[in-house]
């Protein structure tokens, strides 16, 4: 079995509700470590060891987090600097990492069309998640397609339900010894590959 490790970087999650509806998976999903990033680094100060041997001991690394001004909220930047260290992860002897899947979990205000060339936010989110695609590739990780959820303050219960349990079968898929991520195609959502 594959082991999924979640960085989750919600900074209120009191006031939450796409991601407290994917939360709610997690107890269905086996071989899931779930690291709450906020709750263990309030300050952010993060055990640079503690996330490397996590790290270690895990085959899928997920970063879970709502999408804020175009990108990720503040400790998600801040664990990247701190724990993918030169010569570790990245540089000379760093090959901790090769092999290893990254995956981007995001939920969106805007909706699909607002990230498109007409929208008014110009760019696919794919375009917009492009730094964590090249962090990947720079620690020598494979990049999945990333799971989205879009316009987050008119999306119905029913909805937000459906593509809950797509999270659950997307992290079920890739728990799976036998996923062939490899052959992915970095074009749509990884929503899109789950058949209801
Ligand atoms: C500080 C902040 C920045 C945000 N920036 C964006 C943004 O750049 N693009 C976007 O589509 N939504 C943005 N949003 C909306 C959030 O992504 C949205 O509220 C969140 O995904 C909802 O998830 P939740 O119910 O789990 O909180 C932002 C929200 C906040 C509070």
């Amino acid at each position: 079995m594959a082991r999924i490790l979640i960085l989750f970087a919600h900074p209120a999650l009191e006031k939450s509700r796409v991601h407290k509806a994917l939360l709610q998976q997690m107890p269905h999903v086996r071989g899931v470590t779930f690291n709450d990033l906020y709750e263990q680094y309030p300050d952010l100060d993060i055990d640079i060891e503690r996330e490397q041997q996590l790290l270690l001991r895990h085959d899928t690394i997920v970063f879970q987090h709502p999408f804020y001004w175009y990108s990720s909220p503040a400790i998600i930047k801040q664990w990247m600097d701190l724990v993918l260290e030169h010569g570790w992860a990245y540089g000379g002897e760093g090959r901790m990492l090769h092999g290893k899947r990254l995956l981007n979990v995001i939920s969106t205000g805007g909706s699909a069309e607002a990230y498109s060339p007409q929208g008014r936010n110009r760019y696919p989110i794919l375009e917009l998640l492009r730094p964590f695609e090249l962090t990947a590739r720079l620690c020598g990780m494979d990049y999945l397609p990333p799971f989205v959820i879009h316009s987050t303050h008119r999306i119905s219960n029913e909805e937000l339900q459906r593509e809950a349990h797509r999270y659950r079968a997307a992290l079920n898929l890739l728990a799976g010894h036998d996923a062939d991520t490899g052959s992915l195609p970095l074009q749509g959502y990884l929503n899109d590959l789950i058949i209801d």
